[in-house]
């Protein structure tokens, strides 16, 4: 069983389809230790508590970054969360905090990475005219959406999506896929070679190996 510590900043829409997930059983092995948003009056966080989920209120005002995060760390371990989730996280983690869950700290951002890092992506999307954007799911490493990539889908833009009509069609596809990869990284499933996120082959398990 993975305990997952699940970082908000904001509406909390992923949050809510991670405990969704978990509550119908479509992400199993996993529960919600503790949701930690940096802002006291998030909607998320009123989600969180609506759910029966522990929450916890860090402000980082008047706090250094790793100080911060230092007293995060301090909460998530007491309630020995294992995979942290960045869901609308919008801050960026200290290289200590990532040190702290090296390799097990996955981010979602709303394009297809390496295109449109940053803020604002649906809108840089847009903007460029890509015919095709979508969503990421990524472990996270100490450059801005940079991280091996564990999923991602496509979205198409169609000639007549306003930024409203896009971002909704991209959130929709964030919730399932924040689900499979983090299936995925809970089963423990996978590998990393270099950048590359490569999934072991169940189907294989137990067959004979070479030699034996
Ligand atoms: C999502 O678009 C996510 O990709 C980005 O921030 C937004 C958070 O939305 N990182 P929500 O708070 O989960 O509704």
């Amino acid at each position: 069983m993975k305990h997952l510590g699940i970082l908000i900043s904001g509406r909390g829409s992923n949050m809510l389809a991670i405990a969704s997930a978990i509550r119908e059983g479509r992400l199993s092995a996993a529960d919600i230790a503790l949701v930690i948003s940096n802002v006291a009056d998030a909607p998320g966080l009123e989600r969180a508590r609506e759910l029966g989920l522990a929450t916890a209120v860090f402000d980082h005002r008047g706090y250094k970054r790793e100080e911060h995060d230092r007293r995060m760390a301090a909460a998530l371990h007491e309630r020995s969360a294992d995979v942290i989730c960045l869901a609308g996280y919008m801050r960026l983690l200290s290289p200590w905090f990532i040190r702290q869950f090296e390799g097990r700290i996955l981010n979602i951002h709303p394009s297809l990475l390496p295109a449109f890092t940053g803020l604002d992506a649906q809108l840089q999307a847009l903007e460029y005219g890509v015919k095709h954007t979508g969503c990421t799911v990524h472990f996270v490493d100490e450059q801005l959406d940079h991280g091996p990539i564990i999923g991602q889908t496509v979205v198409s833009v169609a000639p007549d999506d306003t930024l409203q009509s896009l971002s909704e069609r991209i959130l929709e596809a964030e919730h399932s896929l924040y689900i499979s990869c983090l299936q995925l990284v809970v089963s423990g499933n996978y590998t990393i070679e270099g950048r590359r996120v490569v999934e072991l082959d169940t189907s294989r398990k137990g067959s004979v190996l070479p030699g034996w």
